[in-house]
Protein backbone atom coordinates (compact mmCIF):
# COMPACT_ATOMS: atom_id res chain seq x y z
CA UNK A 1 0.00 0.00 0.00
CA UNK A 2 1.13 3.75 -0.89
CA UNK A 3 1.70 5.52 2.14
CA UNK A 4 -0.51 8.56 2.49
CA UNK A 5 0.01 11.97 0.25
CA UNK A 6 -1.20 13.63 3.42
CA UNK A 7 -0.25 14.33 6.93
CA UNK A 8 -2.07 15.68 10.36
CA UNK A 9 -0.64 18.70 12.00
CA UNK A 10 -2.02 21.45 14.95
CA UNK A 11 -2.91 23.95 12.69
CA UNK A 12 -1.01 27.33 13.04
CA UNK A 13 -2.20 31.13 12.53
CA UNK A 14 0.31 31.02 9.34
CA UNK A 15 -3.02 28.44 8.19
CA UNK A 16 -5.74 30.88 9.09
CA UNK A 17 -5.86 32.19 5.45
CA UNK A 18 -6.01 29.11 3.56
CA UNK A 19 -8.53 27.61 5.93
CA UNK A 20 -10.56 30.88 5.43
CA UNK A 21 -10.96 29.46 2.15
CA UNK A 22 -11.13 25.96 2.34
CA UNK A 23 -14.28 26.29 4.56
CA UNK A 24 -16.25 27.86 2.23
CA UNK A 25 -14.97 26.04 -0.75
CA UNK A 26 -16.14 22.55 1.04
CA UNK A 27 -19.58 24.00 1.90
CA UNK A 28 -20.55 25.29 -1.60
CA UNK A 29 -19.57 22.19 -2.90
CA UNK A 30 -20.36 19.30 -0.69
CA UNK A 31 -23.61 21.03 1.22
CA UNK A 32 -25.14 21.81 -2.01
CA UNK A 33 -26.83 18.01 -1.80
CA UNK A 34 -28.57 19.28 1.54
CA UNK A 35 -29.41 22.80 1.50
CA UNK A 36 -30.41 25.43 -0.63
CA UNK A 37 -27.52 28.09 -1.65
CA UNK A 38 -29.35 30.70 0.24
CA UNK A 39 -29.24 28.84 3.64
CA UNK A 40 -25.35 27.74 2.70
CA UNK A 41 -24.52 31.51 2.12
CA UNK A 42 -26.53 32.71 5.21
CA UNK A 43 -24.51 30.12 7.15
CA UNK A 44 -20.81 31.02 6.12
CA UNK A 45 -19.41 32.84 8.73
CA UNK A 46 -21.87 32.20 11.89
CA UNK A 47 -22.13 28.56 11.29
CA UNK A 48 -19.60 27.98 9.19
CA UNK A 49 -16.54 29.80 9.57
CA UNK A 50 -12.65 29.84 11.44
CA UNK A 51 -12.74 30.12 15.04
CA UNK A 52 -9.43 31.84 15.50
CA UNK A 53 -9.56 31.06 18.89
CA UNK A 54 -9.23 27.29 18.82
CA UNK A 55 -6.47 28.15 16.17
CA UNK A 56 -4.78 29.75 19.46
CA UNK A 57 -6.22 26.66 21.66
CA UNK A 58 -3.92 24.72 19.51
CA UNK A 59 -6.79 22.71 19.42
CA UNK A 60 -7.55 22.31 15.30
CA UNK A 61 -6.23 20.43 13.57
CA UNK A 62 -5.53 20.17 9.72
CA UNK A 63 -4.62 17.31 6.93
CA UNK A 64 -1.92 18.96 4.75
CA UNK A 65 -0.54 17.57 1.60
CA UNK A 66 2.71 19.33 0.90
CA UNK A 67 1.99 23.07 1.40
CA UNK A 68 -1.81 22.31 0.77
CA UNK A 69 -4.77 22.37 3.37
CA UNK A 70 -6.98 19.75 2.05
CA UNK A 71 -9.13 19.29 5.67
CA UNK A 72 -9.57 20.08 8.77
CA UNK A 73 -11.34 19.79 12.05
CA UNK A 74 -11.08 21.01 15.47
CA UNK A 75 -12.06 19.98 19.32
CA UNK A 76 -13.08 22.52 21.83
CA UNK A 77 -12.89 23.13 25.16
CA UNK A 78 -15.46 25.77 25.34
CA UNK A 79 -18.45 25.93 25.27
CA UNK A 80 -19.65 27.39 21.43
CA UNK A 81 -21.14 24.69 19.38
CA UNK A 82 -20.83 26.02 15.82
CA UNK A 83 -19.27 29.38 14.19
CA UNK A 84 -16.35 31.33 13.23
CA UNK A 85 -15.80 34.06 15.95
CA UNK A 86 -16.40 36.91 13.78
CA UNK A 87 -19.54 37.51 14.82
CA UNK A 88 -19.01 36.29 18.31
CA UNK A 89 -19.28 39.26 20.71
CA UNK A 90 -18.81 37.39 24.15
CA UNK A 91 -15.70 35.42 25.68
CA UNK A 92 -16.30 31.61 24.53
CA UNK A 93 -16.39 30.20 28.54
CA UNK A 94 -14.37 27.10 29.40
CA UNK A 95 -16.29 23.90 29.71
CA UNK A 96 -15.07 21.80 33.09
CA UNK A 97 -14.02 18.07 31.97
CA UNK A 98 -15.26 16.75 34.69
CA UNK A 99 -19.08 17.59 33.62
CA UNK A 100 -19.09 19.00 30.37
CA UNK A 101 -18.81 17.28 26.87
CA UNK A 102 -15.55 18.42 24.85
CA UNK A 103 -16.90 20.17 21.70
CA UNK A 104 -16.18 18.18 17.91
CA UNK A 105 -15.90 21.83 15.98
CA UNK A 106 -15.64 22.66 11.60
CA UNK A 107 -14.81 19.57 9.95
CA UNK A 108 -14.32 20.41 6.77
CA UNK A 109 -12.63 18.43 3.75
CA UNK A 110 -11.56 19.70 0.23
CA UNK A 111 -14.20 18.61 -2.33
CA UNK A 112 -11.54 16.19 -4.52
CA UNK A 113 -10.31 14.71 -1.20
CA UNK A 114 -13.17 13.08 -0.06
CA UNK A 115 -13.67 9.55 1.32
CA UNK A 116 -10.14 9.02 1.91
CA UNK A 117 -10.21 8.92 5.46
CA UNK A 118 -9.57 12.29 6.35
CA UNK A 119 -12.86 13.14 7.84
CA UNK A 120 -12.09 9.69 10.10
CA UNK A 121 -8.15 10.57 10.80
CA UNK A 122 -8.91 13.99 12.02
CA UNK A 123 -11.69 12.82 14.43
CA UNK A 124 -9.31 10.60 15.84
CA UNK A 125 -6.98 12.52 16.61
CA UNK A 126 -9.40 14.98 18.07
CA UNK A 127 -10.94 12.38 20.30
CA UNK A 128 -7.53 10.99 21.35
CA UNK A 129 -6.53 14.80 22.41
CA UNK A 130 -9.81 15.94 24.44
CA UNK A 131 -9.81 12.13 26.26
CA UNK A 132 -6.65 13.23 26.87
CA UNK A 133 -7.76 16.80 28.66
CA UNK A 134 -10.11 14.81 30.88
CA UNK A 135 -13.05 14.45 28.77
CA UNK A 136 -15.67 11.53 29.11
CA UNK A 137 -18.11 12.66 26.76
CA UNK A 138 -17.88 14.52 23.30
CA UNK A 139 -20.96 16.60 21.69
CA UNK A 140 -21.24 18.29 18.28
CA UNK A 141 -24.30 19.41 16.18
CA UNK A 142 -23.53 17.90 12.43
CA UNK A 143 -24.18 18.97 9.30
CA UNK A 144 -26.61 16.43 7.33
CA UNK A 145 -23.86 15.91 5.47
CA UNK A 146 -21.45 15.52 8.70
CA UNK A 147 -23.96 13.44 9.94
CA UNK A 148 -22.46 9.65 8.38
CA UNK A 149 -19.23 10.53 9.51
CA UNK A 150 -20.21 10.99 12.94
CA UNK A 151 -22.49 8.27 13.29
CA UNK A 152 -19.70 5.86 11.88
CA UNK A 153 -17.03 7.19 14.17
CA UNK A 154 -20.47 5.93 16.97
CA UNK A 155 -21.77 9.27 17.58
CA UNK A 156 -25.55 8.96 18.67
CA UNK A 157 -28.02 11.22 17.89
CA UNK A 158 -29.61 13.43 20.49
CA UNK A 159 -32.03 15.71 18.66
CA UNK A 160 -32.35 16.99 15.45
CA UNK A 161 -33.77 21.23 15.40
CA UNK A 162 -32.62 24.06 13.12
CA UNK A 163 -30.62 26.46 13.72
CA UNK A 164 -32.09 29.88 12.98
CA UNK A 165 -30.00 31.65 10.13
CA UNK A 166 -30.70 35.85 9.13
CA UNK A 167 -33.23 36.56 6.61
CA UNK A 168 -35.93 34.20 8.66
CA UNK A 169 -33.94 30.88 6.75
CA UNK A 170 -33.48 27.69 8.84
CA UNK A 171 -30.70 25.28 8.33
CA UNK A 172 -31.78 21.59 9.64
CA UNK A 173 -28.79 19.61 12.28
CA UNK A 174 -28.19 16.99 14.37
CA UNK A 175 -26.90 17.34 17.45
CA UNK A 176 -24.89 14.44 18.66
CA UNK A 177 -22.81 13.07 21.19
CA UNK A 178 -20.44 9.80 21.96
CA UNK A 179 -19.17 8.86 25.95
CA UNK A 180 -15.78 7.42 25.78
C1 LIG B 1 -18.43 15.35 6.35
C2 LIG B 1 -17.00 15.35 5.84
C3 LIG B 1 -16.11 16.13 6.81
C4 LIG B 1 -16.53 13.88 5.73
O1 LIG B 1 -15.13 13.88 5.42
P1 LIG B 1 -14.42 12.67 4.63
O2 LIG B 1 -12.96 12.87 4.72
O3 LIG B 1 -15.01 12.54 3.27
O4 LIG B 1 -14.88 11.41 5.49
P2 LIG B 1 -14.10 10.00 5.57
O5 LIG B 1 -13.51 9.65 4.25
O6 LIG B 1 -13.14 10.04 6.72
O7 LIG B 1 -15.31 9.02 5.91
C5 LIG B 1 -15.27 8.12 7.01
C6 LIG B 1 -16.58 7.36 7.03
O8 LIG B 1 -17.67 8.28 7.29
C7 LIG B 1 -18.83 7.90 6.53
N1 LIG B 1 -19.09 8.93 5.50
C8 LIG B 1 -18.34 10.04 5.25
N2 LIG B 1 -18.90 10.76 4.26
C9 LIG B 1 -20.00 10.09 3.86
C10 LIG B 1 -21.00 10.33 2.87
N3 LIG B 1 -20.96 11.43 2.08
N4 LIG B 1 -22.00 9.42 2.73
C11 LIG B 1 -22.05 8.32 3.50
N5 LIG B 1 -21.13 8.04 4.47
C12 LIG B 1 -20.13 8.90 4.64
C13 LIG B 1 -18.45 6.57 5.88
O9 LIG B 1 -18.79 5.55 6.80
C14 LIG B 1 -16.96 6.71 5.72
O10 LIG B 1 -16.29 5.48 5.63
P3 LIG B 1 -16.13 4.78 4.16
O11 LIG B 1 -15.65 5.83 3.21
O12 LIG B 1 -15.12 3.70 4.40
O13 LIG B 1 -17.50 4.28 3.80
C15 LIG B 1 -16.93 15.98 4.41
O14 LIG B 1 -17.88 15.35 3.59
C16 LIG B 1 -17.18 17.47 4.40
O15 LIG B 1 -16.26 18.27 4.50
N6 LIG B 1 -18.49 17.89 4.23
C17 LIG B 1 -18.84 19.31 4.11
C18 LIG B 1 -18.70 20.04 5.41
C19 LIG B 1 -19.50 19.39 6.51
O16 LIG B 1 -20.68 19.18 6.40
N7 LIG B 1 -18.81 19.14 7.61
C20 LIG B 1 -19.42 18.61 8.80
C21 LIG B 1 -19.66 19.76 9.68
S1 LIG B 1 -20.52 19.19 11.13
Amino acid sequence: MNPPDWQLRVALESDIPALSELIPRSARALLAAHYSTAQIEAALGPVFGVDRTLVHDGTTWIAASGSMVVACGSWSRRSSNFGGDAARIEADAMLNPANDPARIRAFFVEPAWVRRGLGQALLQVCEAELQAAGFHRATLVATLAGEPLYASAGYQVVERYSIALDSGLQLPAVRMMKSF
